[in-house]
């Protein structure tokens, strides 16, 4: 381990990572209000954003595309850390502790707590269906040549996926908010050991550990340097 990590804190999202991050974040508002503009008439207005209605339909489905791609690159990334473990099942149990401010009182937990991997997989789970059915609905690439059945399953589908991801990205952006301290693990990288001991203690350990173990090799070795000369 380098010394800046001990100096600024610990890394939790690296720079790529960080990147991925917000280009699929800024996508996926976009997508949110370009879809909700085509959706209903009383975001219609939305339209202005985008240049106009007829611009809105076209770019939609291709930030779409190109956010999914990009998503599936993140979900990737981020797959090891979102299994769930058995301590996960006993933070559940004490979501009430966590809604009630006495998040103290929770069991120490990895990398992600089960809230952050519920996030995850709802994303990944609903990302894919909205390509897919997206695809279905495109105009006048797909669309035209698809049965009148096959684009009412389609575009209700897609409504109902976007509808829980919309949501989940509220809840998502409203935790990243409440827990202070969080937003700049994905704007700087780097996170307080405070932070990390409170909300993450046993990826905290490991990560300690890892440093100690480091330390330790890094002692060994320039003593077996000293030896040789
Ligand atoms: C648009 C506003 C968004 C904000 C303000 C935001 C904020 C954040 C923050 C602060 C973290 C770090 C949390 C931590 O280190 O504990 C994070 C992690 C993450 N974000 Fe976002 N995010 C946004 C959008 C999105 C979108 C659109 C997606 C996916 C479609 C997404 C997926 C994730 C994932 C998968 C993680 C890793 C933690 C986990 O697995 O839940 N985020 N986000």
């Amino acid at each position: 381990m380098s010394h800046s990590n001990t100096r600024y804190g610990i890394l939790r999202y690296s720079k790529w990572t960080r990147v991925n991050h917000w280009i699929v974040a800024i996508s996926f508002v976009l997508l949110t209000l370009s879809g909700l503009a085509l959706f209903y008439p009383a975001f219609f207005g939305l339209t202005a954003l985008f240049g106009g209605p007829e611009p809105t339909r076209i770019v939609h489905p291709y930030i779409g595309v190109f956010m999914s791609l990009l998503f599936i690159i993140q979900a990737v990334r981020f797959f090891g850390d979102n299994l769930f473990r058995r301590h996960d099942v006993q933070w559940m149990r004490q979501i009430r502790d966590l809604l009630g401010n006495r998040d103290e009182r929770l069991p120490p937990v990895g990398k992600n707590n089960a809230g952050q991997k519920l996030v995850y997989w709802i994303f990944l789970a609903t990302v894919p269906v909205l390509l897919v059915t997206g695809i279905v609905l495109w105009r006048p690439w797909i669309a035209d040549g698809m049965p009148v059945w096959a684009l009412r399953w389609a575009v209700t589908i897609h409504a109902y996926a976007a509808f829980i991801a919309i949501i989940t990205l509220v809840i998502h952006i409203y935790s990243a908010i409440w827990v202070k301290g969080s937003i700049r693990a994905m704007t700087q990288g780097r996170v307080s050991h405070a932070w990390a001991r409170h909300h993450h203690g046993l990826w905290y350990e490991d990560i300690m550990r890892n440093r100690k173990s480091d330390a330790q090799s890094a002692a060994s070795n320039s003593e077996v340097q000293q030896e040789r000369r």
